[in-house]
This record gives C-alpha cells, structure tokens and sequence, in this order.
C-alpha cells in the first residue's frame, strides 16, 4: 500500500533506519539550514526536529534528500538504481490519469484559522541560508486552476514571508503551467484563488516539481505513480481541490493588481538568486491537522535536497519528450549539477545526428534551461562519469564537436551574462563514422568476451575472501 500522508511516510523512513529524530531543542536559524546541508552532503537520513526554540510545532527536513528514499517514495526498495526509478516514473505515464478522488474523511481541517487568525509564524518556517531575503516556504504545493477548463495544476515555487498573511510566489517563467493560469487572470484584471498545500505523502511534491504535460492533472498522474489515487477535499474558503492528510493548507488569494521584489535567496544552483518581480499571495484561511508537522526542504549548494527530490522525476519527463521526437536516443543522464548538465546516448547514424539532438533538447519545454550537453554512443554508460570523460578525451575535437549557442535562456545559470543570457555548451562525443568520417579512422578496442564473466566471478569471490 502506497503511504496515505507524511505520517505514514515518517513511519516507514523510521522503520527503514532513515529517520533521525532531534529531541533537543535547535534553534530555527542556523541549526535547520545546517541540519539540512548537513543531510544532503553525507546523504544522511531525514530530519524530524521535535522541539524548535520559539515554536510549539514540530519540523521535517531532508525526507527527500537521498535516492534510497526517493526510491522509497515510490514503495521501491531503498538500493533500486537511478536508472530503474527513472523507468518508474516513465510507466507511469503509461497509467495515467489514476483519478483522484473526494474523501469526507479530511484530516487536515482539524484546525481552521480565518481572517486576523491567520498568522504564518506560528509554523517554524527557516531561513535557510543567511543571505535569503526572508523566510521560505520552500516545499509548498501551489494548487491553482485554469479559468477556462477544468485543469488544475499543482506546482512548486518558493514562497517569501512578508507578513503573518502575506507571501511573494516566485512565478516567472513563461513555459511553467502556473504561469499560464495566472497569465489569464492578468488579463482578464481579476485575481486567481491559489491553495498550498505543505506535508503530504511523498510522490506529490515531487511531481509539485516536475514538467508533466500541458493539461495534466499532477494529482492524477500522482495516483498513477502511486497505483492508488490521491484523496482530496474542496478547500475551505477557494473552489480548489486539496490533499485532504495534508499537515497545513493555505488559502487565499494571488493579487494581479500589484507585485513586490522577491529575493534573493540561495538556489539549488549554489548562488543566490537575483530578485524578481513576483505576485502576492493573501492567505484568507489556514487549515491545519490535530498537532501539525511542518515539512521543509534544504535548497543550497548541490547536491542538495531539490536535486534528489526532482532530478530523476525530471529525467523521466525529458526522456519522453526527446524520444518522441527522436526515437535513436536510448537514454539519459543528468550528472552534478543536474539541471544543466546531461548526458544523451544514442544510436546515431548520420554524422549530423549528434547536433541535430543537442538543438531537439535545447527546443523543447523540459530542455530550455539544460546548459551542457554530452553526447555519447550505445558503448558509453551515460551515468558512468569516468565513461562520459573517457568519451570526450577520446573521442571529441574541439575545433568540430563543440557546439556554442550564446545569447540563450539564462534561467538561474550563475555565470549567466548581465543581460540574463548564457551560452549553451553541446559536446559531441561519438564516434566518428564512416562513411562521413569527423576524425581519423579508429578501430576501437572492444572488451574481451568473457570480460563481464570475469567482473562477477572476481568480486564474488574477492567478497568471499579472495580465495
Ligand atoms: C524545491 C523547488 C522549488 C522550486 N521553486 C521554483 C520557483 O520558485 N519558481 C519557478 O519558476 N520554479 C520553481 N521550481 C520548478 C518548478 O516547480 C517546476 O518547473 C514545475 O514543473 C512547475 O510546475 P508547473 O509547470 O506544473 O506549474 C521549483 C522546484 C523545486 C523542486
């Protein structure tokens, strides 16, 4: 069975030696940024922080931040493969929609705070890193609905505190789907009811953070993921569906009449973000469950914990779309620090192949904000990092196999040029290839036959003791 809500994800990951709780009391800043850095960088086990000094409500950090408990997210056991996870995620697709479906059993109104009640810092809501302009909800599930159709998408974008009712929702960019709901509202003058939800089962807010396509309902493709669908209830104060064992639902409304300066704060790329002009969230109600647990991520220098929450999610997504467009590629792999760095390997046959597949990915929705490109053949593993390096020294030049694109989408790049542009990098390294040969005639040395015989034989019985 699928976990229901945080809880029973908790009691798993406790379970499974993946929990760690703190009963001592930390401070909110800077033990929970530390606490979450710390995480990521041994790949330790989640965080359950039971006493926050100043709060009477417990927080949860880093539950994502590993790929045991990725894997485990999916009720896979904890040592499955990247690669076996990102095919998780891509038969799912084929599932897709596992409806969800309204519950009367709705615990996360246990609580209701409206109006003046409403007060944000009685969550112990971080700030991460010491630079961070405010306050972060940084693992929030944006739940909104196109005006036009019956599409609801969930998404997640980094919420500032400006006040106990008020936050900044960092939407900006064009290709995201929230932005096309809201861009409706922008013109038709009228504000857009949003909902958040914080602390759910743990397949939501990794698809919160993943392109799935237009149209797409993120609940039901959840409950494909999940082989059980999601369980929802109408919000208490705005006409959206919400996880109904959520821990804390916001609602309110998203201003289209007035915006403030977000940031900066510290991005998954390892440097701080700009600031942007963004949106204001009004929160009108606070839903809430009987003793609630605040979920957090850790946000930072990579790996961090939005890295191993969406990077294999995201490969899924990309996967789908490049094959579609060209069935030779075989498969994919993001290397540190993920986003902008993927390797593509596939069955080229025209020389020009290569190019024509870095220009495919750098076209589409998912790969506009990719910044290096490697491509390799059917020989290399594209997760195998020494293979990837191998392939460029041996078979790459970098007068013909570089291929430069200046004046790009500079996303959140930190080298990016001061007018927000950044230059892609694509590396073809194939093999050249009769009958169109890039480089001198090679003959490759292929393994011996029995090599991969050998490999298992000689670490089974080194394991045994060497004998
Ligand atoms: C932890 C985390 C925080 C994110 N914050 C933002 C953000 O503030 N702004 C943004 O545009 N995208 C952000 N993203 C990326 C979006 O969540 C992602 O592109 C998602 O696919 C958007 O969903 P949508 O297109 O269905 O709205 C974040 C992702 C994660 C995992």
């Amino acid at each position: 069975m699928p976990y229901r809500d945080l809880r029973d994800w908790l009691e798993r990951l406790e379970n499974e030696g993946e929990l760690l709780r703190i009963s001592k009391e930390i401070s909110l800043e800077p033990d929970v940024g530390a606490i979450g850095d710390a995480v990521c960088a041994i790949e330790g086990p989640g965080i359950f922080a039971e006493k926050i000094a100043g709060f009477r409500i417990p927080l949860t950090i880093g539950l994502h931040a590993s790929f045991r408990r990725t894997a485990m997210a999916m009720d896979l056991l904890k040592d499955t493969s990247r690669r076996q996870q990102v095919k998780t995620w891509i038969d799912a697709y084929d599932r897709y929609p596992v409806k969800a479906k309204v519950v009367s059993d709705a615990p996360c109104k246990e609580n209701i705070l409206t109006r003046e009640k409403v007060n944000l810092f009685q969550f112990p809501i971080p700030r991460i890193h010491a630079n961070d302009a405010s306050f972060y909800i940084s693992k929030p599930m944006c739940i909104t609905k196109d005006p036009e159709s019956d599409w609801i998408n969930v998404g997640m974008y980094r919420m500032m505190v400006l006040g106990k009712n008020r936050t900044a929702v960092m939407v900006v960019s064009a290709g995201q789907h929230f932005r096309y709901h809201l861009r409706k509202y922008l013109e038709a003058g009228k504000p857009m009811e949003m909902a958040v939800a914080i602390g759910t089962e743990p397949v939501l807010p990794m698809i919160a953070g993943m392109k799935i396509p237009a149209g797409w309902n993120e609940y039901d493709y959840a409950g494909a993921v999940r082989k059980e669908p999601e369980e929802l209830v109408k919000g208490e104060t705005v006409d959206l569906p919400v996880p109904a064992r959520a821990e804390i639902v916001l609602e309110g409304i998203l201003r289209t009449d007035t915006q403030v300066l977000e940031g900066p704060f510290a991005e998954h790329t390892g440097a701080y973000s700009g600031c942007f002009w963004t949106p204001v969230f009004e929160i009108q109600a606070i839903t809430y469950r009987n003793n609630p647990i605040y979920d957090c991520l850790f946000v930072g220098k990579p790996y961090n914990e939005s890295v191993y929450m969406t990077m294999l999610s995201a490969l899924a997504g990309l996967q789908q779309e490049i094959q579609a467009m060209f069935p030779q590629v075989t498969e994919l792999a993001y290397h540190l620090p993920y986003l902008y760095n993927v390797v593509v390997q596939g069955k080229w046959g025209h020389a020009g192949e290569p190019k024509r597949v870095m220009n495919g990915l750098w076209g589409s929705r998912w790969g506009a904000s990719i910044k290096m490109i490697t491509v390799v053949d059917e020989d290399i593993d594209p997760w195998d990092e020494k293979q990837v390096l191998w392939a460029i020294a041996a078979r790459c030049q970098a007068d013909k196999d570089i291929v430069m694109i200046p004046g790009s989408e500079g996303n959140l790049d930190p080298s990016k040029d001061p007018d927000d542009s950044s230059c892609k990098l694509g590396i073809d390294a194939t093999k050249s290839r009769p009958p169109f040969y890039r480089h001198r005639p090679v003959h490759w040395v292929e393994p011996r036959e029995r090599t991969e015989e050998w490999k298992d034989k000689i670490l089974l019985q080194w394991q045994k003791g060497g004998r």
